[in-house]
């Protein structure tokens, strides 16, 4: 099997044990990063009212529900929030769970949206699971519309990583697969979570790639002893 296949696959396999995995493995603190990227990304552009959402790599649905109740709390219209994943057994979950959202099955390189119809696309601890990462960040910007948001929520790596960070990477490293693996009793799929991050590209070189597909940076900050990364970029 090919290496995205065998990446979705495996999600498809953790899927009915993914929230309860994450909930002990975060600890919940995702929920701030979350809010913080939709808040955010609403101030930055600025507009009372949006047509449209795209959540890739969108899994169980959680950034979807977030960018539905920080619009509400924000005051911003939203016309539709849509899910795209490539994982059935991760969306059937969504599904399930927020009945009110469209959903396409579908890669972050193969967007069955028009172009420039998106006003945010966001992926959250997902782009590391895109094994075409260039292809996919040209088409996230073949999707949104001129000024539109890019929104990156992830696990990277970042150049001078402090001693707290270093014991965090020990955490992720030797104690959470275990946790996961224990949790959704698929230990490879959680041990591939520390080989994935480990081999994820660094923040400034992620930087650097969206720079090249045309988008100008907007926010770029480190949360959490630097555990989690959230970018927000513009088309321009
Ligand atoms: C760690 S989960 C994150 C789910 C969700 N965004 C969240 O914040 O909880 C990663 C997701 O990436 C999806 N994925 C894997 N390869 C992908 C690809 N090439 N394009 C889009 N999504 C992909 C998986 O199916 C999975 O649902």
């Amino acid at each position: 099997m090919e290496k995205q296949e065998k990446i979705v696959s495996m999600f498809d396999n953790i899927a009915p044990t993914y929230d309860t995995a994450n909930r002990v493995m975060s600890m919940g603190v995702d929920k701030s990063w979350r809010r913080k990227a939709c808040d955010l990304a609403y101030q930055f552009y600025a507009k009372d009212s949006l047509d449209r959402i795209v959540d890739v790599a969108c899994g169980t649905g959680d950034m979807m529900d977030f960018w539905k109740k920080r619009s509400e709390v924000n005051g911003i219209a939203v016309g539709e929030v849509i899910g795209v994943d490539p994982s059935v057994g991760m969306v059937d979950v969504a599904r399930e769970k927020y009945p009110e959202f469209n959903y396409h099955i579908s890669k972050a390189t193969e967007i069955p949206l028009e172009d420039g119809s998106a006003d945010f696309l966001s992926i959250t601890y997902g782009i590391r699971n895109v094994v075409e990462r260039k292809e996919a960040l040209d088409e996230f910007s073949r999707v949104l519309k001129k000024d539109g948001l890019v929104i990156i929520l992830e696990f990277m790596k970042n150049e001078n990583p402090s001693a707290i960070a270093k014991l965090m990477n020990f955490y992720t490293n030797k104690i959470l697969p275990k946790v996961g693996g224990f949790i959704s009793k698929n230990l490879e799929a959680y041990e591939y979570l520390p080989n994935s991050i480990e081999d994820f590209s660094t923040v400034a070189n992620m930087v650097n790639e969206l720079e090249n597909a045309g988008f100008e940076m907007v926010y770029n900050k480190s949360f959490s002893m630097d555990i989690s990364t959230l970018l927000i970029a513009r088309k321009k």
